[in-house]
């Protein structure tokens, strides 16, 4: 048998080898390792991104999948050859988030399915190949030295006013915002003391060649929508993150911090709510007085007043440095929701937080839910009260154009109001714990206003003796402030029947 010859082996190795190569590029291009994007399109102008980095080596999957405030690295999957189901990890702070994605092959797309959370609706989307590195975390820009950062003299007392969120959440636009003041200017709001009317997430645009930040399509004139705003007698109120992304996935202010308070001065913004949110990738909660303090600063030197107000969930115990960093207020819960069970939890959850509580820096345990439609009339009294012992900011989160006038009653009893606006500015704390809580606050004129709360769901009488108040003997002055009335005492103490979810707040005089 004639044996092959050099040239004859050359060529089949060549052929073999090419084969190889040929396997090896088309199984690559065959499989999910790449870079990949789907980009739904939202009526704002701007697009919810979702990238997927992933890796797939065999059956194998890892990566990164980046969407809103969230990167998740992929720490399991099953599956294969065309679906896959991939589990991504993130550490918020120091608990762990975890996410399901269903990935299938089709052609040259990533059919994706999600959920936000196990029990809400399926999300689906189609993802194409996206460049290599685009839409990867930026690198962790270095921190300042901690330093003190001046009091900027706003919030004296806690500020009131009207935020988006609550209510319209992504809706929110320009159109809404004027509604919104002129409905503050015209029904008594104004002159009860609500002033500022912030716009929350979802406003951001892009960046220009320049880097400023640019409003999308729902906002098409910032400067002329404060201009109205103020044109009303009222402040306008804005919102941003120090990370790359805000909550909703909107453009935040990380590495322009300077630039967009100056943009903001420039604007004519009097309010900053400056959210946490994607600054979670790049930061530990040890870095947030820092990462914080950048902002501060950025504002003082804005050259504007700006109220500078701190949303991080009340993580590393903000309340002991939100002042350091400038902060006017800081929250110290995870967001509110419009029920009796989500208020109730964060409101009564506030006791020990009073000491840190003063002129110009103030407790925010989240805006309010009265008028949305999830609490009864007496819920909302117990969460207007709460908050005004706590001595809380007072952010209407409804629609002001369409109140009922029970509600309206709540959020303008302005002897409630005076309550929390009390010009000493000491924030309540509680004095007795059981399904019948009662809080004190202490107040100006030697005064103090003592609320008691029935958390149970059958009607009660709750009793507060005059000691558990610090007093010797019957307050000679009382007052009801929701009934508006003027109450004669006696005794060494007061016994009255309080509603279901309801409360009887007393103001205590001499
Ligand atoms: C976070 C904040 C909320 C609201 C949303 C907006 O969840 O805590 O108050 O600002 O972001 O995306």
């Amino acid at each position: 048998m004639k044996r092959f010859s050099f040239e004859s082996r050359t060529v089949v190795r060549t052929a073999f080898f090419l084969g190889l190569l040929f396997f090896a590029i088309r199984s690559s291009a065959d499989d999910l390792t790449g870079n990949w994007v789907a980009r739904s399109p939202q009526a704002d102008g701007t697009s919810r991104v979702t990238y997927l980095d992933l890796k797939q080596v065999g059956s194998r999957i890892t990566g990164h999948i980046r969407v809103t405030q969230f990167y998740y690295n992929i720490v399991e999957s099953t599956g294969g050859p065309d679906t896959f189901i991939l589990t991504g990890s993130m550490m918020d702070g120091h608990n762990e988030r975890r996410v399901r994605y269903e990935v299938r092959r089709v052609g040259d797309a990533l059919h994706v399915a999600t959920r936000r959370r196990p029990d809400s609706e399926l999300i689906e989307m189609v993802a194409h190949r996206a460049p290599a590195g685009e839409g990867a975390l930026p690198a962790r820009l270095p921190l300042p030295a901690l330093h003190d950062v001046p009091d900027n003299g706003l919030a004296r007392t806690p500020p009131m006013g009207w935020n988006s969120w609550n209510k319209f959440a992504e809706r929110v636009d320009d159109r809404a915002v004027r509604a919104m003041a002129d409905a503050m200017a015209s029904n008594g709001m104004k002159e009860a003391g609500y002033q500022y009317v912030n716009i929350d997430d979802t406003w951001q645009g892009s960046r220009d060649a320049q880097g400023n930040i640019i409003p999308n399509k729902k906002f098409p004139d910032m400067k002329g929508l404060a201009d109205y705003v103020h044109s009303k007698g009222l402040k306008i109120g804005i919102y941003s993150s120090p990370g790359p992304k805000t909550c909703a996935g909107y453009e935040g202010s990380y590495g322009h911090e300077e630039q967009d308070a100056k943009t903001y001065a420039a604007w004519g913004i009097d309010y900053l709510k400056y959210d946490w949110c994607d600054a979670r990738n790049l930061y530990a909660d040890e870095d947030m007085q820092a990462v914080y303090q950048k902002m501060g600063d950025a504002l003082l030197k804005s050259g504007r007043p700006i109220l500078y107000s701190l949303c991080q969930y009340g993580r590393a115990e903000v309340w002991k440095w939100g002042a350091t960093v400038g902060g006017n207020t800081w929250r110290t819960t995870g967001d509110i929701r419009d029920s009796w069970e989500s208020m109730a939890k964060i409101g009564f959850a506030q006791d020990g937080l009073a000491p840190f509580a003063k002129p110009g820096h103030w407790n925010d345990p989240d805006m309010l839910e009265i008028g949305n439609g999830g609490m009864t009339e007496e819920e909302s009294k117990v969460h207007m009260t709460l908050w005004a012992v706590l001595a809380a900011p007072l952010l209407a989160g409804n629609d002001l154009r369409e109140m009922s006038p029970a509600i309206a009653a709540i959020l303008l009893n302005t002897e409630v109001i005076a309550v929390d606006q009390d010009k000493e500015g000491k924030q309540g704390d509680r004095i007795s714990k059981s399904d019948r809580e009662i809080w004190a606050r202490a107040l100006s004129g030697n005064r103090q206003a003592v609320a008691l709360f029935n958390r149970g769901t059958e009607a009660a009488e709750i009793t507060v003796p005059w000691s558990d108040l610090g007093l010797k003997s019957t307050p000679p002055r009382a007052r009801d402030l929701w009934a508006h009335k003027d109450l004669n005492l006696s005794g060494q103490q007061y016994t009255t029947a309080v509603a279901a979810h309801g409360v009887v707040f007393l103001l205590l005089g001499n």
